[in-house]
């Protein structure tokens, strides 16, 4: 099974990762936690991205694409994978479709979060991570919305594109999103 978690920075993509991975032992690639590895190491890309991460801007096309290739070319992701804040713009869509196309490995869904942004600003101040500041949560958000956002229209014309509440309890959310991945599988 090929996945997306598509949505708002704060609709829980990390924490419905985790609970899908629990439950169908796939690999989980988050952009997002790639970078913040690579700027807890000090590289040269950590040391890159961290400036515009603590912004709240989009890190260059090239690095995440760079990130994404070296993983989805690995045999341990030939039987299928998550991806976790990746795609994040159309480029990054249209790159990612060039990509399966070549490997021979379609997107089989996307599930998207929906999250209104009040609830996503009292989760994310709640949190402590280092761009949940108020002034990086709302630039996060305005980057999504320009961005991001554009991509559910994307994956709807595709015809593979389901939406999930994302407010309400945790485990609920994951059983309706098992539910959905159940027809899928
Ligand atoms: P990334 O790490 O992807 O962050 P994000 O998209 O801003 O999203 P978050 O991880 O904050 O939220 P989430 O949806 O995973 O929610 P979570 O489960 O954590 O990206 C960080 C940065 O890296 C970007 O800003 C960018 O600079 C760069 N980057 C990453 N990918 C990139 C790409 N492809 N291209 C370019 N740059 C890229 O939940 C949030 C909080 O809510 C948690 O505290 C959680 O406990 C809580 N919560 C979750 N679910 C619920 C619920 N149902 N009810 C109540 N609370 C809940
Ligand atoms: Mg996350």
């Amino acid at each position: 099974m090929r996945i997306i978690l598509l949505g708002a920075p704060g609709s829980g993509k990390g924490t419905q990762a985790e609970k899908i991975v629990n439950h169908y032992k796939i690999p989980h690639i988050s952009t997002g936690d790639l970078l913040r590895a690579e700027v807890a190491a000090d590289t040269d890309l950590g040391r890159k991205a961290k400036a515009i991460m603590d912004g709240g801007g989009l890190v260059s096309d090239d690095i995440v694409l760079g990130m994404i290739a070296k993983r989805l070319e690995d045999d341990s992701y030939a039987e299928g994978f998550m991806l976790d804040g990746f795609p994040r713009t159309l480029s990054q869509a249209q790159s990612l479709d060039a990509m399966l196309t070549q490997l021979g490995q379609p997107v089989d869904i996307v599930i998207f979060f929906d999250v209104d942004y009040g609830e996503i600003m009292q989760r994310l101040l709640a949190r402590k991570r280092a761009d949940d500041t108020e002034e990086t949560i709302r630039k996060r958000l305005e980057v999504y919305e320009a961005q991001t956002a554009p991509l559910i229209d994307y994956y709807k014309a595709k015809g593979n594109l389901r939406t999930v509440q994302g407010a309400g309890e945790v485990d609920a959310i994951a059983q309706h999103i098992f539910q959905i991945l159940d027809e899928v599988r």
